[in-house]
């Protein structure tokens, strides 16, 4: 008898094999009666889910959070309560259109999603490493997503759909600026920020509420690869992301990120010449400057990817007291969307799995059975299941309610589509102009054009007008590019060192 643990069955009985099917005979047909096989082979059937409709590729890392700077003037949140004061913390890292096989090494923009364990229950901040969106009206995005996925017909990505969208909504040339400059390939998920991108509030003991944004800038830099460097990183590993990641970790070179705050009083909000609760808009670090928060570092692997990464159910409902939401209509169509997409991809109880159980609050509902329902809601009396009780059931404490929202007396129910093309056009032209450099311009330039580059002309002019729009330079170089050929059609022949060009 072999002194390392007994293999068994999923109801505990020992396996006297885990080699040789059940036979009749040491040539017939495999018994039925070999339920460990069946076992076996009914578990293999199951263990896939379904992947995320977005953000399905990703790398997670656990860590901690830890307040450098006093903010209670603008929180009541616990975890900000006290400077030194550690929440641990589960990152995921993303892809957004890739599918969960796609290569790390890809232009896109990326997820960076953050559950912070408090005890008042858990935070998730799910963000991009861009601090804007590419529409500011959910009823766009479902459209959107399909534009970066699959064609149906020739079931491959189309850069004709995603420039055909992008140039009938010209708030988009934001983002699209940011996803095609330096910043659409960072060379890990370390080398990048994280960005709430929505305005959400916090509100202070006293129930005095700010808006905020969130930021958490990198320590590492940003450092980022061209498409010709990601192309040959490609070829090599699809996993470059992951390799690296491990490799920090393995050698504690523990990634590290700032967390700030920007905030905005409710009276500066009905000052401010864009709408301050627009997803495609920044807030100028000028008038609103960063506020330093704290210190996140991520610096353990998780035991196991599938547990803890892929059953990760980030949500932004997942607020805590002191942490509110604010009127962006794209946040609050996320509100819905991500509690609905984890109960179909995980199941009922998705919040019980290990990796979005709270760790340091009590969960206390009424909420019964269902599938996974494998945990007791443990009241101590099993006849405190329904509300109100004669018995010790658990009540809702009403001074974590938030303080009221105050909204436009004047407000009608319509729909107001935003159209402010001068506006739209402010802020991508203040990054082209005064944030980038002549180099970064120019890599700009050409991503740019290759990524367009396969588009029909029609879609190509459309685009180049929204460009002239936003800085009559941006669109002569990327004209450029694409006339001369200059540029990083990723379908073009990419050798080491030379830029690339088009075939002659
Ligand atoms: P600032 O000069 O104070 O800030 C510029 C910001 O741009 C910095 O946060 C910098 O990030 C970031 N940045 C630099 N290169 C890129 C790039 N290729 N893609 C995305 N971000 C980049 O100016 P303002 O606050 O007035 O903003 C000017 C413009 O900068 C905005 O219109 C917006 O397009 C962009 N921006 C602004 C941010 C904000 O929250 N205010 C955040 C990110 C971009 P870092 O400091 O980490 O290098
Ligand atoms: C993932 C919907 C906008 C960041 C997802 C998922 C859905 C979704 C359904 C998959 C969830 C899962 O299966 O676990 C939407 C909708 C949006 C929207 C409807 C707009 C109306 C945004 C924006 C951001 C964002 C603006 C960033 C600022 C993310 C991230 C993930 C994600 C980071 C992956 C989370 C993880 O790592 O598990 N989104 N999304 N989304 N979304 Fe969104």
């Amino acid at each position: 008898m072999s002194d390392k643990p007994t293999l068994t069955s999923t109801s505990g009985a020992p396996y006297p094999t885990n080699n040789t099917a059940q036979t009749a005979g040491r040539r017939g047909p495999v018994l039925m009666q070999d339920h460990q096989l069946l076992e076996k082979l009914a578990h293999q059937n199951r263990e896939r889910i379904p992947e995320r409709t977005v953000h399905a590729k990703g790398w997670g890392l656990q860590g901690h959070f830890k307040v450098t700077k006093d903010i209670s003037r603008y929180t009541c949140a616990s975890m900000f309560s006290e400077i030194g004061k550690t929440t641990e913390v589960l990152s995921r890292w993303s892809t957004v259109a890739g599918e969960r096989g796609a290569a790390d090494a890809e232009r896109d923009v990326r997820g960076f999603a953050l559950k912070f364990y408090t005890e008042d229950g858990n935070w998730d901040m799910v963000g991009n490493n861009t601090p804007i969106f590419f529409v500011r009206d959910a009823y766009k995005f479902p459209d959107f997503i399909h534009t970066q996925k699959r064609q149906p017909k020739t079931n491959m990505r189309s850069p004709e759909a995603m420039f055909d969208f992008w140039a009938g909504q010209p708030e988009s040339v934001h983002q699209v600026t940011i996803l095609m400059s330096d910043r659409g390939i960072p060379e890990t998920p370390a080398h990048m920020n994280g960005y709430g991108s929505h305005t959400f509030s916090m509100w202070n003991k006293d129930g005095e509420r700010h808006w905020v944004k969130f930021h958490f800038k990198t320590h590492q830099g940003h450092d980022w690869l061209s498409d010709a460097k990601a192309a040959e990183i490609i070829g090599q590993t699809r996993e470059s992301y992951q390799e690296a990641l491990w490799n920090m970790i393995e050698e504690g070179k523990y990634p590290k990120w700032t967390m700030y705050i920007q905030v905005m009083t409710e009276e500066q909000a009905l000052e401010t010449d864009f709408n301050p609760f627009d997803l495609t808009k920044i807030w100028p670090h000028g008038e609103y400057p960063l506020i330093e928060v704290g210190e996140l570092v991520m610096d353990t692997f998780p035991e196991n990817y599938f547990q803890l990464v892929e059953n990760a159910a980030f949500n932004v409902n997942n607020v805590v007291p002191g942490i509110g939401f604010s009127p962006d209509k794209m946040l609050q169509a996320r509100i819905f969307a991500y509690a609905d997409a984890h109960r179909y991809r995980l199941g009922t109880h998705y919040e019980m799995l290990p990796a979005n159980q709270p760790k340091n609050a009590k969960v206390k509902h009424y909420h019964k059975d269902g599938p996974m329902r494998f945990f007791t809601n443990d009241f101590g009396n099993p006849d405190a299941y329904y509300e109100p009780n004669q018995y010790d059931g658990p009540v809702a404490d009403e001074t974590v309610a938030e303080p009221p929202l105050r909204i436009d007396p004047e407000a009608v129910a319509a729909r107001f589509e935003q159209v402010e093309e001068d506006v739209d056009y402010v802020q991508p032209r203040a990054l082209y102009e005064k944030v980038m450099s002549d180099e970064e311009r120019d890599r700009l330039h050409k991503n740019m054009a290759g990524g367009m580059a396969p588009c029909t002309d029609g879609v190509k002019e459309r685009w180049l007008a929204v460009l002239k729009k936003v800085h009559p330079d941006y669109e002569a170089g990327v004209r450029r590019a694409l006339e001369t050929g200059d540029h990083g059609d990723p379908s073009l022949p990419v050798t080491d060192d030379t830029p690339i060009k088009a075939a002659e």
